[in-house]
């Protein structure tokens, strides 16, 4: 059953929004060890898919994205935006593409300036913590790849007294959010926004205790 708590474990903060432009390029992430492929169509409409082309498996993000359908590099073929479905087989052009060959896709949603993506087919909504986790007018500082698992890093922030389910608290001196990505078993993205303006001294007191964030993390004896 879904508590909130676990509702916004099972959002993934997998990439910000801004990385993904409109019918241009493809960004290659992780959710809970799935491979995945996110880019947006011409519409705006942001995609994560399995990273998997369902001809014969060859990562999506080596494809590109020709207006609202996403080309395979290897043989051409072009799905559908949203449902994923094969719609083109460029070596056979009057040949209607077969309806059973689609690609694997995800639930989505765009908050806090993240784009999410939930793994599971009925993606509930975005709970209000997370969709309000990063006040109007703060910044992004950067995306700190941990090597641990994400359950380390929630408690390691929790130590530094941060709250869930966004993890807001203060880090280096300045008031800062922690998004988690639990991206593999044990690899973990940070993505840290913050009130401290680009440049100043509290972005670079941020930066420096981020560093310091992810070495105390991955010298913890026993990560679970
Ligand atoms: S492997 Fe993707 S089109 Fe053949």
């Amino acid at each position: 059953m879904n508590t909130p708590e676990n509702t916004a474990a099972t959002w993934h903060p997998v990439a910000r929004s801004a990385d993904l432009r409109p019918g241009a390029n493809i960004v290659a992430g992780f959710a809970e060890g799935q491979e995945l492929a996110l880019w947006r169509a011409a519409d705006g409409t942001a995609q994560a898919w399995e990273n998997r082309c369902p001809h014969r498996s060859v990562r999506f993000t080596l494809g590109q994205v020709i207006d609202n359908r996403l080309a395979c590099a290897y043989h051409g073929w072009q799905y559908e935006a949203g449902s994923g479905q094969c719609a083109s087989i460029p070596a056979h052009p009057a040949m209607q593409a077969p309806r059973n060959v689609c690609a694997k896709t995800f639930g989505t949603a765009e908050a806090a300036g993240m784009l999410w993506v939930h793994l599971s087919p009925e993606a509930p909504p975005v709970p209000d913590e997370l969709r309000n986790a990063v006040p109007a007018g703060w910044h992004f500082c950067r995306t700190l790849t941990v090597r641990a698992s994400a359950g380390t890093v929630r408690k390691e922030l929790a130590r530094h007294g941060m709250a869930s389910p966004a993890w807001r608290g203060r880090l280096g001196g300045t008031e800062t959010v922690a998004l988690i990505l639990d991206a593999q078993t044990r690899l973990a993205f940070i993505h840290l926004w913050t009130e401290a303006a680009p440049g100043s001294a509290a972005m670079k007191a941020l930066h420096a205790a981020a560093r310091q964030l992810r070495t105390d993390i991955e010298a913890l004896p026993h990560q679970g």
